[in-house]
Parts: structure tokens; C-alpha cells; sequence
């Protein structure tokens, strides 16, 4: 971590109404995800192996791994896991789950227009094409829905929960409290979210970005939820009913 990077960190942590429990995280997780890295090291290149085999033109995912073998080394999902993920691109992070956990079923939410992070990106430029690709072999356990996530959580059965969600979608404030809110609601006791890009600064106004988004989840669902991990990524778990911390 460099310097500067903390400390543009720090700045938008600070600017962003971050509640304070969430400081002593950043450093747990930084020193957990160290002292883990070498252990993980065979699993997170036999990943990169499957990456080699197919067609990706960027890589959003590789470098998150480690972080993720963690947390689910801790808290692992059952096996038939219902997952949701919101910004599927190319498949990178939709082909982790589903080698991950071979019974689990995963309803990809993109509209594979690109925009965010992707926005350099020519928009959308066969992305949809290479995720149907690379997704070939898990075809059966996928749920596509081609759309905004808005779209999908107005669309979708209201009585649907899920063990995980990874939200990785647009990166507007607006977009991104629809897909923590309605997110949070659609997941299952005891589930888990990890949002990717928390520290991610903001492009347009002060507050276009995700992190004032998730600190307002993070303070209206207070006592609902255990701060897992934060580092790019903000790790949740819900709590189970009656179980508030
Ligand atoms: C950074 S990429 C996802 C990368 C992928 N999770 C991975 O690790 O390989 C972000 C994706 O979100 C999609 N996206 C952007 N805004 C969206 C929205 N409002 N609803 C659904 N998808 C959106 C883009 O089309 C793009 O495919």
C-alpha cells in the first residue's frame, strides 16, 4: 500500500460520513490478507490458470482473490449456494463462484453496456459476447438477466433470497444505494455482500462514487449486519434475526 494511496483513502473515508468502526477493520484486514497471501498462493494460481484458458480483454478480479479466499475460508457458503452477482463484464468473477462452488447457482445482472469503471472501455465492446464464451461450461447454472440492476430489483420475485451477493455494477451514488438497499433486503440471514470498490474516488461530484453510498448502508442498517473485511472491497455478513451487534 503506498503512501499516497492511504492517504487518498484516508481523504475519501473521511469526506464520506464513514462510520468509525470501520477504521480498525482496514487494518485487520490488511494484516490478515498478509499473513494469509503465501498460504493462498497455490489456489490463487490455479485460478489464474482457468483465466488463461479463456478470452478476457481486462482483469477486475484477480487481484481481489486473495481477499475473498479469506473471508470464505471463514465463513464458508453452503454448498448449493444462491448467488447473485450485479456486473458480471466478461465472467471473470461469475467463473470464481461457479468453480468455486460447483452446486451453486448464480443470476448475473449486467447490461453489458459497460459505463464506470468500464467507461474507457469501448462501451460494452463484446463484453456480453466473451461472458457467454467463457460462461460456456456453466451454462446450466446461471441465471442471465440483460438489464440495469434498478431493472432487475424491480423485476425480480420479491420472496428470492440469496446466501451472496457481489455487487460490482455502476459506481453512480444513485445506483449504488438501490443495489445496497434492495441488495441487503435479498439477501439471506447469515448471507453475505461484498461490494467492490469502496475506496474507489469520485469522477464527477464530491459524492459520485461508492463509498457515501455504502456508509449510508452502513448507518441506516446498523446492528443488522458484522463488518467482515474492508479494503477495496466492503465485506458484510447479515446477522441472523434477533441477533443485532
Ligand atoms: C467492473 S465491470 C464488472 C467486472 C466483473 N465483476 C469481473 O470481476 O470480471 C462492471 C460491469 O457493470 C456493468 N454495469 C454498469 N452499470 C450497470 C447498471 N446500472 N446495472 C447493471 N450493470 C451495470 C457494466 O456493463 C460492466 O459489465
Amino acid at each position: 500500500m503506498t503512501v499516497w494511496y492511504a492517504l487518498r483513502s484516508l481523504s475519501l473515508l473521511m469526506r464520506s460520513s464513514t462510520p468509525w468502526r470501520v477504521y480498525p477493520v482496514i487494518l485487520r484486514t490488511r494484516l490478515t490478507v498478509l499473513r494469509d497471501r503465501a498460504r493462498l498462493a497455490p489456489r490463487r494460481e490455479a485460478f489464474r490458470a482457468m483465466v488463461r484458458e479463456r478470452d478476457f480483454s481486462t482483469d477486475w478480479f484477480t487481484r481481489r482473490l486473495d481477499g475473498w479466499l479469506t473471508v470464505f475460508e471463514r465463513h464458508p457458503l453452503p454448498a448449493s449456494a444462491e448467488v447473485l452477482e450485479i456486473g458480471s463484464w466478461e465472467g471473470m468473477s461469475s467463473l470464481f463462484i461457479l468453480a468455486t462452488w460447483p452446486d451453486a447457482r448464480l443470476t448475473c445482472v449486467d447490461n453489458w453496456q459497460g459505463g464506470g469503471i468500464c467507461a474507457g472501455i469501448a462501451a460494452g465492446a463484446g463484453s456480453e459476447a466473451r461472458f457467454d464464451v467463457n460462461m460456456a461450461d456453466y451454462a446450466d447454472r446461471i441465471d442471465k438477466f440483460t438489464g440495469t440492476s434498478a431493472a432487475y430489483f424491480a423485476a425480480r420475485d420479491p420472496g428470492e433470497r440469496f446466501d451472496f451477493i457481489y455487487v460490482d455494477g455502476s459506481h453512480r451514488y444513485a445506483d449504488v444505494l438501490i443495489d445496497a438497499f434492495e441488495g441487503f433486503d435479498a439477501l439471506k440471514p447469515g448471507g453475505i455482500m461484498i461490494f467492490d470498490d469502496y475506496l474507489l474516488p469520485s469522477n464527477g461530484g464530491p459524492s459520485d462514487c461508492p463509498a457515501p453510498a455504502l456508509n449510508r448502508l452502513l448507518s441506516d442498517r446498523r446492528g443488522r449486519y458484522e463488518l467482515l473485511a474492508v479494503s477495496w472491497q466492503l465485506v458484510i455478513r447479515k446477522l441472523p434475526a434477533g441477533v443485532p451487534r
